[in-house]
């Protein structure tokens, strides 16, 4: 069955052994410098082994200021290329593909992590637990800067020997506020109208797709709609932002729906889900990803035969480190949250990584008192 067949990008040289990804998940398993911790590797390369084809790294930050969470993966520095390296040669001894996410925090990196206030497309306020936070607009050469550090996070990942990278433009960051227009009110030529909304993070995809050789891949992850607290995005604007962003020359689109089966937002009664909306649009031969609430292999069957190439895996990747073996049965219903603390350490994370998702409701059990 599809879920268990090879899949060559087009237009590159690379071939992910099957259609099961590794979703992008913060973990703060790295070390304060942004240099690659053992607890990160440890827990990558446990589901390499296991058998996903593609594994995506956290979302790691492409410059000091642009940092999201503690004990993130950095990508700013030579100095991290080493673990990436690592990490790269480490995921390849069992034959998977391995993307850095990169990104910059924009609104939400906190000072209290990079000791300087966040900015953003536009200035504003956010409440924060409860804190209200105060954002400043950024300068053009703010931005001319930050097109820098993408670029130059791209080729590190590539001198690190990874096969590609994924800009973050989902889940409220830097790119996403770009794009949103609740967050760009800017009047230059990077806010405004949906054109120059997107002109960043079309401006990063060309430049790196111009300096890098074909075969490296560079995909983009984008928030279809609204959720949240973050406002601003349109769906009808991100079907033509995907449309243009392949005219671009991106290699993929990962579509981060939180609900793999849902229909749009804005059009409810199309009955249609907003995955099958994507592959319309892209036609197709366009690689597409999609996460969001995928836990058995049916759902993943089905999430491949509404129109995704590839199931990325969140929260059940991180409960069954071996779902890739477990989904040759087409049965295959995994255990679902709460899992022990035992239970995820044999599952490779660190103690610290099992402390973090304690955030996640309903996700780790409560230890017997
Ligand atoms: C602990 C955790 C950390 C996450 N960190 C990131 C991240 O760094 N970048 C990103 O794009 N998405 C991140 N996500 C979202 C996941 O990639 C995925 O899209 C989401 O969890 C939905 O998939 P699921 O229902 O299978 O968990 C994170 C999710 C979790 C659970």
């Amino acid at each position: 069955v599809k879920l268990f067949e090879p899949y060559p990008f087009p237009n590159t040289t690379k071939t992910s052994a099957n259609r099961i990804a590794l979703a992008p998940m913060t973990n703060g398993q790295s070390n304060d410098d942004g240099t690659l911790g053992d607890d990160e590797y440890n827990w990558l390369i446990r589901r390499a082994k296991e058998g996903f084809g593609i594994i995506f790294t956290c979302a790691a930050h492409v410059s000091k200021e642009g940092q999201g969470w503690a004990g993130e993966l950095g990508i700013w520095h030579e100095d991290h290329i080493p673990g990436l390296k690592r990490l790269a040669d480490g995921i390849h001894q069992y034959g998977s593909l391995a993307i850095v996410q990169i990104f910059h925090g924009g609104a939400r990196s906190p000072e209290s992590l990079t000791g300087v206030q966040p900015w953003s497309a536009s200035s504003h306020e956010m409440t924060v637990g409860g804190d209200i936070k105060k954002i400043r607009e950024g300068s053009i050469s703010e931005i001319e800067d930050v097109i820098e550090a993408f670029v130059k996070a791209a080729q590190r990942a590539y001198l690190a020997g990874m096969d590609g990278i994924e800009l973050h433009a989902a889940h409220g960051y830097l790119l996403h506020q770009f794009i949103s227009s609740a967050t760009n009110q800017r009047t230059d030529q990077y806010g405004g109208n949906f054109e120059n909304r997107i002109r960043l993070v079309r401006e990063i995809l060309q430049r790196i797709k111009a300096i890098l050789p074909p075969t490296f891949l560079v995909g983009i992850r984008i928030s279809p709609e609204d959720k949240y607290t973050f406002k601003g995005i349109d769906f009808d604007e991100s079907l033509r932002l995907a449309q243009i962003l392949k005219e671009d020359g991106a290699d993929f689109l990962d579509i981060s729906t939180w609900d793999s089966f849902a229909s749009p937002q804005k059009y409810p009664e199309s009955q249609k889900p907003v995955i099958s909306w994507f592959r319309k649009q892209l036609g197709a031969n366009f690689p597409l990803f999609v996460a969001g609430e995928l836990w058995s292999a049916a759902q993943a069957h089905q999430a491949l035969n509404l129109g995704a190439d590839f199931v990325s895996l969140g929260r059940v990747a991180i409960g069954i480190a071996d779902w890739p073996s477990k989904a040759k049965d087409i049965q295959f219903e995994p255990q679902l949250p709460p899992y022990s603390a035992l239970h995820l350490q044999k599952a490779s994370l660190s103690h610290h990584f099992i402390e973090y998702m304690k955030r996640w409701k309903g996700f780790v059990a409560d230890e017997p008192s």
